[in-house]
């Protein structure tokens, strides 16, 4: 699949068959995920390779906008202890979201469906993520992404808008 049918298909999927994700699968998406670029290539990711039931049940719970039922969710966090100095250290932001859309991209070039639930900086949502997965105060989680193979079918589309373009010519 070329870069940009993937980009154009990638489309938020919020439902899922009961289907389970097979490892190899999972082993791209990660590859995917760190192949991503980040600040002084830094690489402050660290990812929750979810599949445990209930721990699907309890991220369903972490916000008002992560109820969707999944055989797969990945965590990607910010590890800050891997993170640049000072008021730098904010790039991790950039670099797990790199790694992210990159999760995406792979998951669409697999057939997957995914949805990226931002919890990060929504403070409750992270205290619940946090204590699920028995995070350290240095480790942040970004997002969890639902996956799994898709129940619903999005259209493809292109959003371009040229209100949103500056040239400078
Ligand atoms: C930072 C971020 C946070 C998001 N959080 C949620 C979320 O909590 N729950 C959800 O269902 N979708 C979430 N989304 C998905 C967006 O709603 C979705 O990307 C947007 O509506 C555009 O639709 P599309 O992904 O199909 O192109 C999030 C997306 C981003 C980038």
């Amino acid at each position: 699949m070329e870069v940009q049918e993937a980009m154009q298909k990638r489309r938020s999927v919020r439902k899922f068959t009961q289907e389970p994700v097979p490892e190899e699968a999972i082993s791209l998406l990660l590859h995917a995920a760190m192949s991503g670029p980040s600040a002084c290539n830094r690489m402050p990711w660290e990812f929750w390779v979810v599949t445990a039931g209930e721990s699907l049940e309890a991220l369903r719970k972490a916000s008002r906008f992560t109820n969707h039922e999944s055989k797969l969710a990945i965590v990607v966090a910010g590890n800050l202890s891997r993170a640049l100095p000072m008021q730098l250290a904010d790039y991790w932001i950039q670099d797990c979201s790199a790694a992210t859309e990159n999760i995406l991209l792979q998951a669409t070039e697999l057939g997957l469906g995914a949805v990226w639930c931002g919890i990060y900086p929504q403070k409750r949502a992270e205290q619940r993520v946090r204590e699920l997965l028995g995070l350290t105060e240095k480790q942040i989680p970004l997002n969890v992404i639902f996956l799994g193979y898709p129940a619903e079918a999005p259209e493809p589309r292109d959003q371009y808008q040229d209100k949103c373009v500056h040239w400078v010519r």
